[in-house]
């Protein structure tokens, strides 16, 4: 495990046993897919599991969890006011969704996120978790740098597709998190939709993204190759139809998810 000299004073966060945080170089390549498929993963091993979509510039864990339009309670805890979440399939979700209106524009700079973010974090009615799964944007902005400087992040799941633009963008994130200063341990890459196979044909793979580009950049940066998951119409099915779980209940969708979760738990 690499070693990181993180030296921000860090929020109390000693009733989550582990905060994993979700990130990748570009949108679109199956970041919140992912996060909610090691969610779901873990839940089912019957693990403790918070889901927080910290994305806010496309917070879609609502949808693929099918939680919009949802009242949030709060309640009095030890003199707090507490939200709590919302839960489904096990997993307790917040969503940065929640307090946005969908469809608007976030523009909020740097302290506005730093505040929401910190009230997600802090507000929210966890309880005890083994695991915290965080979404986070595209990139590296705002929000990783909030949680990288003021939590103690056990880890970074990096996802990516094969083909050498989305790769690109990694780099930079690679470089971030690898970062002596703000760093966190870098778990693994995950390559998203790195073949298809015909429903008729499962024998059959076709390259659409490319080939070996996870492999490289795992090899480049000495950084373990957690998991390839085929291009499935189902799992884009599922995603859309706020189904998400679906994927971790069939037995093929699932293999992927749990072979990842079981090198990073
Ligand atoms: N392995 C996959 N097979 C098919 N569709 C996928 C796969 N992974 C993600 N998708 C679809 O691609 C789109 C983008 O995925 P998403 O997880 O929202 O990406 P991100 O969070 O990185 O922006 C969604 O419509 C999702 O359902
Ligand atoms: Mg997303």
């Amino acid at each position: 495990m690499e070693s990181h000299k993180n030296v921000f004073q860090k929020f109390e966060t000693s009733h989550i046993k582990k905060i994993i945080m979700v990130a990748s170089g570009k949108g679109g390549v199956g970041k919140s897919t992912v996060a909610s498929g090691i969610a779901l993963s873990l839940a089912n091993q019957g693990y403790n599991v918070g889901l927080l979509d910290a994305d806010i510039h496309g917070p879609s864990i609502p949808t693929l969890f099918h939680v919009t339009n949802i009242a949030l309670e709060s309640i009095q805890k030890d003199g707090d006011t507490k939200i709590v979440p919302f839960e489904r399939h096990k997993i307790k979700i917040m969503s940065i969704g929640f307090f946005v209106e969908s469809h608007k524009a976030v523009v909020w700079r740097g302290p506005m996120v730093t505040k929401v973010l910190n009230q997600l974090m802090n507000d929210t009615d966890w309880g005890d978790l083994d695991y915290l799964i965080i979404d986070t944007p595209p990139g590296t902005g705002d929000v990783h740098i909030t949680l990288l400087q003021q939590y103690a992040i056990s880890g970074v799941v990096l996802v990516t597709t094969p083909q050498k633009v989305a790769l690109a963008d990694v780099h930079k994130a690679i470089d971030m998190f690898r970062s002596p200063k703000i760093g966190a341990p870098v778990l693994g890459i995950v390559e998203n939709m790195a073949w298809f196979s015909p429903h008729n044909h499962p024998e059959e793979k076709y390259y659409i993204f490319g080939q070996g580009g996870g492999k490289l950049l795992a090899e480049e940066w000495n950084i373990p190759l957690l998991s390839h998951i085929p291009i499935h119409e189902k799992v884009r099915d599922y995603c859309d139809e706020g189904e998400v779980q679906k994927i971790v209940d069939d037995s093929i969708l699932s293999k992927p998810f749990n072979n990842l979760v079981n090198k990073i738990k």
